[in-house]
């Protein structure tokens, strides 16, 4: 997986990649990153690459051809059509199901914004997908791609190790993850649930689908409406919510 991500900021991005696991990715070959500055492709002596709103209103836009610049220099190192993911809050609202989809191409394009936004002319142009990562306003879109990057990188095989390994989390199926515990066995008074000390594979299975059904319930109802359940799940859910 190559990412390319177009931005103001670009060592923000490269510090940000170069941490822990996705570091250990991009040393070990499994992912690529080419953080683009926008600012090397400004049309004009100051190298400036925002201007004031036509209109009027607060705040300063990113200009269209640097932009776009930007993105001509990046196309030329990719040899297919590419899907350019732009960080908005105006976007789809990210999610597991779109990490999976997006893990599956080989290169992706991050187009990052700042001020107050970008030129919608740029935007028409290039744009494949608008994203958000949630229903919040960040100051840029530099930290929704690097969350997205980071999400989309655990996918990508080999990037995780057996012990990370990214089956049986959190929205796999729709349902939120059981509990775990480690040692001791016993914390402050508190003990480990005891069928985790059982060593019974088949009980330990079944306590913790239980459980992430349960904590789906409570936390997160709307997920379990897309989840698969038994009837017997089902009806535990029921009991609970009398
Ligand atoms: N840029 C600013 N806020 C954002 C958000 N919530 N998601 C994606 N990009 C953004």
């Amino acid at each position: 997986m190559r990412f390319h991500v177009l931005t103001l900021f670009p060592d923000m991005i490269i510090n940000g990649m170069n941490t822990s696991i996705t570091g250990r990715a991009m040393e070990r070959g499994l992912i690529g990153l080419d953080a683009v500055d926008i600012r090397d492709y400004a049309d004009n002596k100051h190298m400036r690459v925002d201007d004031y709103p036509y209109g009027g209103g607060a705040g300063m836009v990113m200009q269209a051809e640097p932009v776009y610049r930007a993105f001509e220099a990046v196309k030329t190192r990719i040899s297919r059509p590419v899907r350019v993911v732009y960080l908005t809050p105006q976007g789809r609202v990210f999610n597991q199901e779109l990490a999976e989809e997006l893990a599956r191409e080989e290169e992706l394009v991050f187009l990052c914004g700042h001020y107050e936004g970008i030129d919608e002319r740029v935007l028409e142009e290039i744009v494949t997908d608008p994203v958000s990562i949630g229903d919040y306003v960040l100051t840029g879109g530099e930290l929704p791609a690097m969350v997205m990057m980071d999400a989309i990188s655990r996918l990508v095989p080999g990037v995780l190790n057996n012990e990370e390994s990214a089956v049986g989390e959190s929205f796999q199926g729709n349902l939120l993850e059981y509990p775990q515990y480690s040692r001791p066995a016993v914390w402050r008074e508190k003990e480990v649930p005891e069928v985790l000390l059982s060593g019974h594979h088949a009980n330990v299975e079944r306590w913790r689908r239980e459980q992430s059904v349960l904590r789906t319930a409570m936390w997160r109802p709307d997920l379990l409406k897309k989840a698969a359940l038994t009837p017997k799940e089902q009806e535990m859910i029921n009991m609970v919510n009398k």
